[in-house]
Parts: structure tokens; sequence; C-alpha cells
């Protein structure tokens, strides 16, 4: 890939836009105001028989599979888990046939996830891949290949094929749904927003020279916790996960309320918490660890929605009004970039970590 930007990390962040732009080229009819896979034209009568849904991944994958479990409930209306690939591989399952396994993975060759989807395939379910390798392992072995379309990832830590997987998630629920249960209504407000979606993205690249003075003032912390509730447990999960990869700083990403079951105890007079509390169903609750973490006196990273006036302090990072389901699409691009910019602040190499390789 030529490279334009100093990291490829970076320049992979800033390719969402355009990534984003042709994953809606391909699946949004604007005119008709539907999403269509044409993935799933040879099994519709296996999908409309579907009546569970199992998301699995590793890494990043698994925290898009957590995304796709909650809004699988809400837009399709059917019972959904969500299971690490390696756990699922290695322990006695039960499963039922009309379960639809959909796997997760960049590359479509990490091994447990080839492994689990093999076991899956044993049972006769209707299995989905999703991956930015058309070419891959799973995506032969799966009955619907679904290609991510980010384009090549070089950078060690995934970014752009993150962000894919997430508006591939909610543009095939919306499809799903639509088939034979929810009503047009939803599926039309979340049409309506994902035109805008690109632009809304562009407005966090303009965040950038923020974030870096932010990740400056950080540079020497040692540990961090990141809390995020509902559609944003699984950013928080992807932001730890992001931050550790590239700068060897300890981030630990947790879901808002469950912080408060143990690990609230570590918070004293300026540890840091990065906060995803945007305006959406959760945004009174998430207020009120907020304050008490304040009160605490715990330096506190916020991102909330533009508009905001409940909270005054200097690290806020704002991102555009959107749909909930939207939200996590635009606040996991400002991790990323926290990500990167604090590993170029501790001179780490972010686009080759020591330890990891792309696939295992
Ligand atoms: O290629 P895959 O999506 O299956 O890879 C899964 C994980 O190994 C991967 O997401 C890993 O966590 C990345 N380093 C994340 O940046």
């Amino acid at each position: 890939m030529k490279k334009e930007k100093e990291h490829l990390m970076l320049q992979e962040i800033l390719e969402q836009e355009r990534v984003i732009r042709d994953i809606v080229k391909k699946y949004v009819d604007f005119n008709s105001g539907i999403t269509y896979f044409e993935e799933f034209k040879h099994k519709l009568r296996e999908l409309r028989k579907v009546d569970r849904v199992t998301f699995l991944g590793c890494g990043t994958s698994y925290h898009a599979a957590i995304y796709g479990n909650y809004i699988f409930e809400e837009f399709v209306d059917l019972p959904c888990e969500v299971e690490f690939a390696d756990e699922f591989l290695r322990r006695k399952t039960v499963i039922e046939t009309e379960t639809m396994f959909i796997f997760f993975s960049q590359s479509g060759e990490t091994t447990d996830i080839i492994s689990a989807a093999k076991k899956a395939k044993e049972s006769k379910c209707l299995i989905v891949g999703i991956t930015n390798n058309i070419n891959s392992t799973l995506a032969h072995l799966a009955d619907v290949a679904i290609n991510t379309l980010a384009g090549k990832e070089d950078a060690l830590a995934a970014t752009k094929t993150f962000s894919s997987q997430l508006i591939i998630l909610a543009l095939l629920a919306v499809y799903i749904g639509g088939l034979n249960r929810k009503p047009p209504t939803i599926s039309k407000r979340a049409i309506e927003e994902i035109k805008v979606l690109p632009e809304k993205i562009k407005n966090i690249f303009s965040l950038q020279e923020n974030i870096k003075k932010i990740a400056e003032k950080y540079k020497y912390i040692e540990q961090l916790a990141v809390l995020g509730e509902k559609y944003h447990f699984p950013i928080a999960l992807e932001g730890g996960l992001k931050i550790k990869e590239t700068s060897y700083t300890h981030a630990e990403g947790f879901s808002a309320h469950e912080f408060l079951h143990g690990p609230k105890a570590l918070i004293e007079k300026n540890f840091p918490v990065i906060f995803f509390a945007p305006n959406d169903s959760v945004y009174q609750e998430n207020k009120k660890i907020i304050k008490d973490l304040q009160e605490k006196e715990a330096s506190l990273i916020l991102i909330a929605t533009k508009g905001n006036k409940d909270f005054k302090f200097k690290d806020i990072l704002y991102i555009p009004e959107s749909l909930e389901i939207f939200n996590p699409i635009l606040s996991v691009i400002i991790l990323q970039f926290f990500a990167y910019f604090l590993a170029l602040e501790k001179r780490m190499d972010m686009d080759k970590p020591r330890n990891l390789s792309k696939f295992i």
C-alpha cells in the first residue's frame, strides 16, 4: 500500500470515511429506502427459519460481535448470544439447528475462528462469515460470506476493519429485521442517518489536534480505565485493547455499571478514566457515575454529544448527534486516535507492536 501518512495506523484511521461510503453504496438503496444483501440470495429459506443467532470473534472482532448481539436483539428481535471463538471451541456446546452463526474475522484466517466455524458447521446451522478477505478460509467455509470492503489493513491494530464490521452489522440487522419482523419505521430512520454518517466521521477527524494534546498530557500514565455502557460496552473494551497494543499502557475496558462492582476500588485522585457518555438511552445513568468519579477526583476524559452542557471540565471530546446505534462508529474513532497519539508520544512503533502478529 502506498504510504501517504507517516504511520499506517493513522492512514487507516483516516480511510474510515471512504470505507463507510463504499459499504453504504453497496448495501443501501436510498431511493427505495432499503438495505439489501445479495449474499443471502441462495440462503433466504434458511435465513427465514433462523430462530437464534450466535456471534463469535477474537480480539477486536469479538468486540464487533458484542455490538452484533446488541443490535440484532434490538432490530431483529431474535435471541442472541456472543462468544469468544476459543471458548466456544474448547467447551462442550449444545447447538440448536435453527441457530445462525455469525463469525467475524478481519483476516478470515484466525485459527480459532476457522476451527470454531468448522465445529458449528457440523451441526448443519447457517454459517455467515464477515471478513475483510473474501478469498480467505473463513469466506470459503461460510454458507454466506460478506466482505467488509475496508481494503487491506497493514497496521497491526485493527481500525478501519472494526468500523466496517460495525456498519455491516447495522445494515445487516436492518435487512434481516425487515425480512420478517420489525416495522419499517426504525429502519427508515437508520437509513436516513446512514446518509450523513460519513460527514460526521469527517467531523471526528477535525478533533485530532485536541486528542493529541490530551495524549501528550497522559503520556506518563501507567494505567487507565475505559468505561461505556450498552452499545459503548464493546467500544470500551476495544478502547482498552487498542491502547494496550499500541502504547503498552495498561488500559482496561469495562461496562460502566460493572465497574462499580470492584474495579472502582482503583479510583483515587488523578486516576485516569475515559468515559463514553453520548446522548443515548443510558446517558442519565452514566451521568451519575461520572459525577461520582468527579467527586473522587478521578482524571476524566469524556466523550459526549455536541451540545452537552452537564459537564464543564477540560478534556471533553464531542461527537455529533446521531442515532444511538451509530454513536459507537463515531466515538471509537476518537479512541483510535487517542491510542495512536499516545503511542506516538511514547515513541512506540504502533504499526508493529512487539509480540503480536496480524493473525494467529
Ligand atoms: O483477523 P481477526 O479479526 O480474526 O483477528 C482477531 C484478533 O487477533 C485481532 O482483532 C487483534 O485483536 C488485533 N490486534 C486488534 O487490533
